[in-house]
């Protein structure tokens, strides 16, 4: 099984109740948006392996850790993962960054694949898959599909808003792969979107409706 972690901080919580706001303007939208990803992010990296290393401060040796191997990527799925990346990166610097183009089908639901660009050795990186909503978990199974074919076997995922029906259908299809999410909501609604939600994450921040 999956893990499953709702990183329910105050922080967080009143941050999402802004973001799910119809009011909430593109610039904020966008601005929030980052935030959240950059505290869930404090915590879908708690476990990065560390190594010693010490520090000559100007009045003694401090025995410090930082971080080993440094051999991370970020995937967001596009679109609308892309307004998760900035806020990340800016605490890994020297992550490498790969892209997953992906719709839905607005009659199916399911996801089609019009881009793919990986780092060259994506299959030796511990990676972060970032995508705002996990909804059916089509665009997200489908994502982490292609990040196994290239070699990966170290995988986070990372969606602001769930619902149970994306949560488990990760979990049959990606047991491995942990997930991190800011809340996990109601349900679908016949559309495929989720209740209660925040609407199309991707026109919100993108303003492209
Ligand atoms: C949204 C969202 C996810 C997907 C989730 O993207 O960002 O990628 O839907 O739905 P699922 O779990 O049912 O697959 P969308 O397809 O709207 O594309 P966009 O990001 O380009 O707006
Ligand atoms: N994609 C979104 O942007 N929102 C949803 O509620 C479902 C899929």
């Amino acid at each position: 099984m999956s893990n499953i972690f709702v990183v329910d901080h105050p922080l967080i919580q009143h941050k999402l109740s802004i973001l799910r706001n119809k009011e909430t303007t593109v610039k904020e939208f966008r601005e929030l948006v980052g935030e959240i990803s950059a505290l869930m992010f404090y915590e879908a990296s708690r476990n990065l392996p560390t190594q010693d290393i010490d520090v000559e401060t100007p009045l003694a040796i401090a025995h410090c850790k930082q971080l080993a191997g440094k051999k991370l990527a970020i995937v967001p799925i596009l679109r609308a993962g892309l307004g998760m990346v900035d806020t990340i990166v800016s605490l890994l610097p020297s992550a490498k960054i790969g892209h997953i183009g992906l719709y839905r089908d607005p009659e199916t639901h399911k996801p089609v694949e019009y881009f793919c660009k990986l780092p060259d050795d994506i299959g030796n990186r511990r990676v972060f898959v970032v995508d705002p909503m996990l909804a059916t978990g089509g665009s997200a199974i489908a994502a982490l599909d292609a990040l196994k074919s290239h070699g990966c076997r170290h995988i986070t995922m990372m969606n602001i808003l769930g619902c149970p029906e994306g949560v488990a259908a990760v979990q049959a299809a990606h047991p491995d792969v942990d997930l991190y999410l800011a809340c996990i909501d109601e349900k679908l609604n016949e559309h495929a979107y989720i209740l209660p939600g925040l609407g199309d994450a991707g026109d919100r921040i993108f303003g492209t409706k």
